[in-house]
C-alpha cells in the first residue's frame, strides 16, 4: 500500500479489488449524488490564509473528544456492513485506528460483536445507535455499552428512511449479495473478494441478530430493512432518554442546523456530529463544512462539534477545524483503505490524512488546533 499517495488513489485500488455492485455500495450516495459530491466539492470554495514565522517547535495536534483524550482531531465514523468490504472487517479498521490512537465507532449496523470490538479496540471505543421499534434493544446496547467499557454514545437521526441509493437499485443489490445470472461475472471477476465473502462467516447484523430479524437467512434490499425495523417516531425527548440513561458522552450524529445543535445540547448531548451521512440519505443535503460556521456560533465551546464527510485530504481537516470544528470524522476513505489492503490499507489512507494534515497545519504556521480560527480561511464568493 506504500505506493498509494493519495485517498483518491486508494479509491482506485478498492475499485479494483472488490465487486462493482459492492464498490458502489460503499462509494455511492443517494439519487443524483449532488450531497455526495458537494460534501467535497465543497472544500474547494475555501482558501487557506497562512501566518508566516510562527514557531513550530513545540507542534501539538492533541484535541479532546468523547472524553478523552486523541492525538489527532480526526475519528473514524460508524458504518455498518463492513464485512462486506474484507473479510477481517471492523477487526482489521480496529488495528489500525488503535495504532493512531484515533476513535472509532461501531454501528448497529456492523459486521463485529459489541464485545468482540470492546477486546479489540485500544482507542476512544464508540458504538452508534440506531433505534428500532424494540425499543428494548436500545435500553440492551446501553447495558452492554456500560459492560464494554464504551467511552461514548453516537445517535444518528437521518436515517429515518434509507436514502434513494441509485447505484444499488441499478445493481439489483441485496443484503447480503445474491448471486445471479447478471452479477455472476462481477462477482466471479473478483475471487479474492468472492471466495471468503462465499465460504466464510455470514453477513450478519450480529448485534442485533438475536432480538430482530438479521439478514442472513433472506436477502434484502436495505432500504427494505430499514423501513421495517427502524421507529420513525423518535423524537428530541428519546435523545433526553438515552443520555439519562447513558450517562457519558453523547454524540448525536446527522445536525445540520444551529437550531438543532441547540436542541440537541439541550437535551443532554455533549457532542454534535455536523453530517450528511456522506451523501448516502436526504439528496441535495447541505455539505457540512458549509454549517460548521452557523452551528459554532450557537453552540461552540459548550458542545464539541465534528465535522462528519467529505473529507479526502488533510487541507480539508485543516479548513473544518479553522471554520470551528473540534474535529473531523471520515467513512469511505478508511473502508476504500480496507477494501484495498485489509488492516495495512486502513492504516495507509489514515497515514496519507494525518501526514498531509500535519503538513498543512505547518505550511498554515499553527502548531496546534487551537491556533486556527476563521481569519484563515476566505471563502471564495462567485
Ligand atoms: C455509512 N454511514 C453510516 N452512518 C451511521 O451512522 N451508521 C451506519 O451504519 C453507517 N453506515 C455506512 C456505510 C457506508 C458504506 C458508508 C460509506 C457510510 C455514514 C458514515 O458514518 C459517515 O457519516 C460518512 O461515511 C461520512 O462521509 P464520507 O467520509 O464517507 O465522505
Amino acid at each position: 500500500m506504500q505506493d498509494r499517495h493519495n485517498i483518491m488513489d486508494i479509491r482506485r485500488a478498492a475499485s479494483r479489488a472488490l465487486p462493482r455492485p459492492v464498490f458502489d455500495y460503499l462509494d455511492g450516495g443517494s439519487e443524483d449524488e449532488i450531497a455526495l459530491r458537494r460534501s467535497t466539492s465543497a472544500y474547494d470554495d475555501i482558501e487557506l490564509l497562512p501566518q508566516a514565522l510562527k514557531d513550530l517547535s513545540k507542534s501539538n495536534h492533541q484535541t479532546e473528544i468523547f472524553g478523552r483524550s486523541i492525538p489527532f482531531p480526526l475519528m473514524l465514523a460508524p458504518t455498518g456492513l463492513t464485512r462486506l468490504f474484507h473479510k477481517d472487517a471492523e477487526i482489521a479498521v480496529a488495528e489500525a485506528s488503535n495504532r493512531f490512537g484515533l476513535p472509532y465507532s461501531l454501528s448497529t449496523l456492523g459486521t463485529t460483536t459489541m464485545e468482540d470490538f470492546a477486546l479489540v479496540t485500544t482507542g476512544p471505543r464508540l458504538f452508534q445507535i440506531y433505534i428500532f421499534k424494540d425499543r428494548g434493544l436500545t435500553e440492551e446496547f446501553i447495558a452492554r455499552a456500560h459492560e464494554g467499557g464504551y467511552d461514548g454514545l453516537i445517535l444518528t437521526v437521518d436515517t429515518l428512511v434509507a436514502g434513494k441509493r441509485e447505484r444499488d437499485l441499478f445493481n439489483d443489490l441485496s443484503l447480503p449479495p445474491r448471486l445471479n445470472p447478471r452479477t455472476f461475472l462481477q462477482f466471479a471477476a473478483k475471487p479474492k473478494w468472492s471466495l471468503p465473502a462465499l465460504f466464510g462467516r455470514k453477513f450478519d447484523f450480529v448485534n442485533v441478530a438475536h432480538r430482530v430479524e438479521a439478514m442472513s437467512d433472506r436477502q434484502t434490499p436495505l432500504h427494505v430493512y430499514v423501513a421495517g425495523q427502524f421507529d420513525v417516531s423518535v423524537t428530541w425527548k428519546d435523545v433526553e432518554w438515552l443520555a439519562d440513561r447513558w450517562k457519558g458522552p453523547l454524540a448525536v450524529k446527522g445536525i445540520m442546523t444551529a437550531e438543532d445543535a441547540v436542541l440537541a445540547r439541550e437535551c443532554g448531548a455533549d457532542t454534535v456530529m455536523i453530517s450528511n451521512h456522506g451523501g448516502r440519505q436526504l439528496e441535495s443535503a447541505a455539505a457540512p463544512i458549509d454549517q460548521i460556521a452557523s452551528v459554532a456560533d450557537a453552540v461552540g465551546g459548550t458542545v464539541k462539534i465534528i465535522c462528519d464527510g467529505g473529507i479526502r485530504r488533510g487541507t480539508h481537516i485543516v479548513k473544518a477545524l479553522a471554520m470551528g470544528a473540534d474535529a473531523c470524522s471520515i467513512g469511505r476513505p478508511y473502508l476504500y483503505g480496507l477494501a484495498a489492503g485489509g488492516a495495512p490499507g486502513v492504516a495507509r489512507a489514515l497515514e496519507i490524512l494525518l501526514d498531509e494534515y500535519k503538513r498543512t497545519m505547518a505550511l498554515m504556521g499553527a502548531a496546534t488546533p487551537r491556533h486556527l480560527d476563521a481569519s484563515m480561511v476566505r471563502r471564495l464568493t462567485n
